[in-house]
């Protein structure tokens, strides 16, 4: 009775089975599947609170926002040049810092920006999220920038391609052209029913450093980031370091996955 031909209908009909459980999963995904966190407006994606000095202090907390910054300076500027951690609080701010040029005061100096001065201590410390509804919509409509779906709602690459923006690459060395480094190279995931996730070194390097990446959140050697599971990426790690917070979000789930249906 359990001849080859009934074991091959046993086994086609498991392989059927688990292509269904396979894109159940990831038609479910969407709603879900991922325990992605909600997302805030797009005026307040990429908002930082920096708060520990101030708390201590006294001191109403300050609010960043990276689209206002970003559309002026690349990450490098800001996360190599000068010496921002990519971490809420990691920086160790002081107003003695600023008061010798360092840090926020790198650029807010009265020239490049409006200055560490008494009547604007209260433009950083606004002490809770200032409402930048109003003046965000007036950004992304005076440049026309291109729309994305997720996070900001603005296709920064686009953007940036177009010419729309010109973020500085360096505030340091006014001739400063980035490494090029053409390599792509795909994702595999590892379920082999999903689409491999990009990855392109140059676009990155149109905004970020080598060392933004290697060896932190990469490890450099071949093959040495064993499988970026999504949970890490969740978790903020690897791509997630940055696509969890300020870049494109992972809700975009083609924007890595390009032959991903949403
Ligand atoms: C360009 C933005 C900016 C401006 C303008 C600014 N600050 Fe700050 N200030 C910061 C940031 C960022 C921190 C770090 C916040 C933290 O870690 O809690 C900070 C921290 C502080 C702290 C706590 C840290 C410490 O060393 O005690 C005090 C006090 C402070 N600022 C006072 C002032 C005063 C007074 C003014 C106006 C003369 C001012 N700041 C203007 C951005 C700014
Ligand atoms: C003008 C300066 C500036 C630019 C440009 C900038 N950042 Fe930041 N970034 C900051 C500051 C300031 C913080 C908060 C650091 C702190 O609290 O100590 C931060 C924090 C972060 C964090 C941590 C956020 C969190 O909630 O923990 C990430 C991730 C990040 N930046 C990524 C980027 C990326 C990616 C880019 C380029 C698209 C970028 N940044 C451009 C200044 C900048
Ligand atoms: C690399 C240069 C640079 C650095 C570093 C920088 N800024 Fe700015 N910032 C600018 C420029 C340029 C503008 C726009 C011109 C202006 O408003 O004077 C701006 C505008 C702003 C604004 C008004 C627009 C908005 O986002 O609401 C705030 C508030 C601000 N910066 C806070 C900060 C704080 C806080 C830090 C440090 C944590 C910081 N900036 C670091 C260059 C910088
Ligand atoms: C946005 C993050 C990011 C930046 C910036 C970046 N890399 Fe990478 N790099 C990666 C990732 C992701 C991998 C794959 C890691 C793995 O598979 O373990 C990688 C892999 C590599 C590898 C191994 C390639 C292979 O074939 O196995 C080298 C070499 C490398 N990067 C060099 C660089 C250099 C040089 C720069 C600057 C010019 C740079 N990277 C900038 C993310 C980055
Ligand atoms: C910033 C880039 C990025 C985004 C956005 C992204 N992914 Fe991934 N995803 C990856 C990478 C890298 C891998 C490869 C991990 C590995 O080695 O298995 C992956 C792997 C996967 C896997 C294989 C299993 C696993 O847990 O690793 C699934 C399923 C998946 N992604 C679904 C999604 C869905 C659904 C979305 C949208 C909600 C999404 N991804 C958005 C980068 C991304
Ligand atoms: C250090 C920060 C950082 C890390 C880590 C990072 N990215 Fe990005 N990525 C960016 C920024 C900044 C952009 C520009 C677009 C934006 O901000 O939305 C970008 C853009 C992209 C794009 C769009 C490029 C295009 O051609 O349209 C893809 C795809 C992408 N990232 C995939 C990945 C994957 C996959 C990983 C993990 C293997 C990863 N990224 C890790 C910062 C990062």
């Amino acid at each position: 009775m359990s001849g080859p031909s009934q074991r091959r209908r046993v086994l086609v009909l498991l392989f059927l089975v688990w292509v269904a459980s396979c894109t159940v999963v990831v038609s479910e995904s969407e709603q879900g599947f991922f325990a992605l966190p909600p997302l805030p407006p797009p005026h307040e994606y990429g908002e930082v609170v920096i708060d520990q000095a101030t708390r201590e202090a006294g001191e109403d907390a300050v609010v960043f926002s990276h689209w206002s910054h970003r559309a002026l300076y690349t990450c490098r500027v800001c996360h190599f040049e000068l010496p921002f951690a990519m971490q809420a609080n990691g920086s160790g701010i002081s107003e003695e810092a600023h008061r010798s040029g360092h840090f926020c005061a790198a650029c807010h100096d009265g020239e490049t920006a409006f200055g560490h001065t008494r009547k604007n201590c209260s433009k950083c410390h606004t002490g809770g999220r200032a409402d930048k509804e109003k003046s965000f919509k007036k950004f992304r409509e005076s440049l026309n920038l291109p729309k994305g779906d997720y996070g900001n709602k603005i296709d920064w690459v686009d953007a940036e391609r177009r010419g729309l923006i010109e973020p500085q690459k360096s505030i340091l060395e006014p001739d400063f052209e980035p490494i090029p480094y053409d390599q792509e190279f795909e994702v595999p995931a590892a379920w082999s029913m999903i689409s491999p996730a990009q990855f392109s070194h140059d676009e990155h390097m149109q905004w970020l450093e080598c060392s933004n990446c290697h060896p932190d959140i990469f490890a450099i050697e071949k093959k040495g980031t064993q499988h970026f599971l999504m949970k890490h990426i969740l978790d903020d790690k690897f791509c997630g370091a940055c696509h969890m917070k300020v870049a494109f979000p992972i809700d975009d789930c083609k924007g890595c996955h390009p032959s991903m249906k949403y």
